[in-house]
């Protein structure tokens, strides 16, 4: 099969299980096209820290990268997705940890520990639904207004933390950093 067949078969695949959102696990190689295809650096995609320019990256977008081979979202959030992270009580939460390979394994999941500076525009996580692998869809998703995995219905709100439907963790933050004004280091 070449590889543009095998893209065809994959993205038939996962539309198929978005729609149905429930059945067969899709496997992550399901849903890589449709990463490949928002990433125009597929090159630096074996390197185990990148760089990303986010100066083009507007208030209420996302910036999907891959990165160790797994999608990167990183959002600039507005200032109601930044209310609405930081009204919510820990104690409302799934998984109460901050799940932020920056911060102490056991700090609890408060919207300020989830981002990566102090005013809480910029949030960095992986793209990779904590039940079983599928890329949650973004753009305010959900009934949380975050991210919404359509596989088996999990339903992230503004700060990745997961709210409802079967995925166990919140979408983890990995090592990030901002190395100048417009640069986000992964790794
Ligand atoms: S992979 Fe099952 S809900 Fe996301």
């Amino acid at each position: 099969m070449s590889h543009a067949e095998n893209d065809e078969g994959t993205r038939r695949d996962f539309l198929f299980y978005a729609t149905a959102g429930t059945g067969l696990v899709v496997g992550g190689a399901a849903v890589w096209p449709l990463v490949n295809q928002m990433n125009p650096s597929a090159d630096v995609q074996a390197l185990s820290s990148i760089q990303v320019d986010v100066s083009e990256v507007a208030v209420g977008t996302q910036l999907t990268v891959k990165w160790l081979g797994k999608p990167v979202f990183i959002r600039r959030r507005t200032e109601e997705e930044i209310l609405a992270g930081r009204e919510v009580e820990i104690s409302d939460l799934i998984d109460p940890l901050a799940e932020n390979a920056n911060i102490a394994a056991g700090d609890p999941a408060t919207d300020e520990n989830r981002t990566l500076d102090e005013a809480g525009e910029w949030l960095v996580m992986m793209g990779v639904c904590t039940h079983l692998g599928c890329v949650p869809l973004g753009d305010g998703a959900g009934d949380y207004g975050g991210w919404f995995c359509p596989c088996h219905g999990s339903h992230y709100d503004t700060a990745g933390r997961i709210r409802r439907g079967p995925a166990p963790r919140n979408l983890p933050v990995p090592v990030a950093a901002f190395v100048d004004e417009t640069t986000i280091q992964l790794g």
